[in-house]
């Protein structure tokens, strides 16, 4: 079964085409224009969706040597309205013109199964790490569909306060990657940050992201790769205290990880350091991606489970 799969919640246009051997192509577009702006700009992603769908599309179908997938595939949500109504309505379209079934895609399942793409892929049920600019989830994922929420975070997402961080550094926007890059050959020790951990296995980083504000204010001359370090440093303490701690009291060691923070270096070093057998997309695959969206349209697919043409886009779809 070819699926088309189609992705604009935020700001990548992305589409990828998934079979049974895989990933045959994955083509994404990162919108640039949100850099001057420190953050995403509803409205401009919206036109900007609009401008490459077209293109983004018609590549992934021709480097995967396809005229007519068998199902197409959309994220509906959650992500902006506007956005995720460009890439909804392109797939309908396409879907209704070829005459084949249609899946609606959630966002945070398709970041969730990612790791399914890998090879060897997870088998349930295992502990998945969600953690990107808007979430930060820790998923017990039983099977496709049955998934229960271990901890979540109480305020900021883990990339949300990579941004906030970058940009208090002035760093520019997206802020995690850059942030990662300098903590490498930073002294984590020269920036001691809290890390704080609310009741259960819940996140909370908007303390952190206040706490480098004050440390950068009383002392300016704090060397930036060390403020990155540092930062970093405290973020990877909590997610990795988490993971640990729900594989303890579940009894599972299997660990996936998703989402754009996913593609950090120091939680992936962390990870393969520790003991727990892990399951990581290749960094490209962490941030916004057709695959994902794909694989997860087809496992409903291949389920028999198809939305149809009226299903609407649901900004703030919940996935539990
Ligand atoms: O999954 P994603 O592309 O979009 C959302 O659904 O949010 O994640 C984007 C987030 C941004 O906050 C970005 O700063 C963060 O992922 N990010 C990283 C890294 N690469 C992207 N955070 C830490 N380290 C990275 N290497
Ligand atoms: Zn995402």
């Amino acid at each position: 079964m070819v699926v088309l799969g189609i992705e604009t919640s935020c700001d990548e246009t992305a589409a990828s085409v998934v079979d049974a051997t895989g990933v045959r192509s994955d083509v994404v577009y990162s919108q640039t224009i949100h850099e001057a702006y420190g953050g995403v700009v509803p409205e401009l992603a919206s036109r900007g969706h609009v401008e490459k769908i077209g293109a983004v599309v018609a590549a992934s179908l021709h480097e995967a040597g396809v005229e007519r997938p068998d199902v197409v595939a959309a994220t509906s949500g959650p992500g902006l309205m506007g956005a995720v109504l460009v890439g909804l309505s392109y797939a309908k379209g396409l879907a209704a013109a070829w005459n084949v079934p249609f899946v609606g895609v959630n966002h945070l399942e398709g970041h969730l199964l990612s790791p399914l793409l890998e090879d060897p892929a997870p088998s349930f049920p295992f502990l998945a790490l969600v953690v990107s600019g808007g979430h930060t989830t820790l998923y017990l994922a039983e099977d496709i569909g049955k998934y229960s929420v271990l901890g979540s975070t109480r305020d900021d997402a883990a990339g949300e306060a990579y941004d906030k961080t970058a940009r208090l550094l002035g760093l520019g926007y997206p802020g995690g990657p850059v942030v990662d890059r300098l903590a490498a050959t930073g002294n984590a020790d020269a920036v001691p940050l809290p890390r704080p951990m609310p009741g259960e296995l819940d996140f909370s980083f908007s303390g952190l992201k206040t706490a480098v504000r004050n440390r950068v204010q009383r002392f300016p001359d704090d060397n930036v790769e060390d403020v990155c370090a540092g930062f970093q440093a405290a973020v990877l303490d909590c997610l990795m205290n988490r993971i640990e701690a729900a594989s303890r009291s579940t009894g599972i060691t299997r660990v996936a990880i998703a989402g754009g923070v996913a593609a950090n270096s120091g939680l992936r070093a962390r990870l393969m350091a520790s003991d727990l057998t892990v399951t990581m997309p290749p960094k490209s695959r962490c941030t916004d991606n057709g695959a994902m969206i794909a694989n997860v349209g087809r496992l409903y697919a291949l389920r028999g489970q198809f939305h149809d043409l009226s299903f609407a886009a649901q900004p703030g779809w919940a996935l539990t």
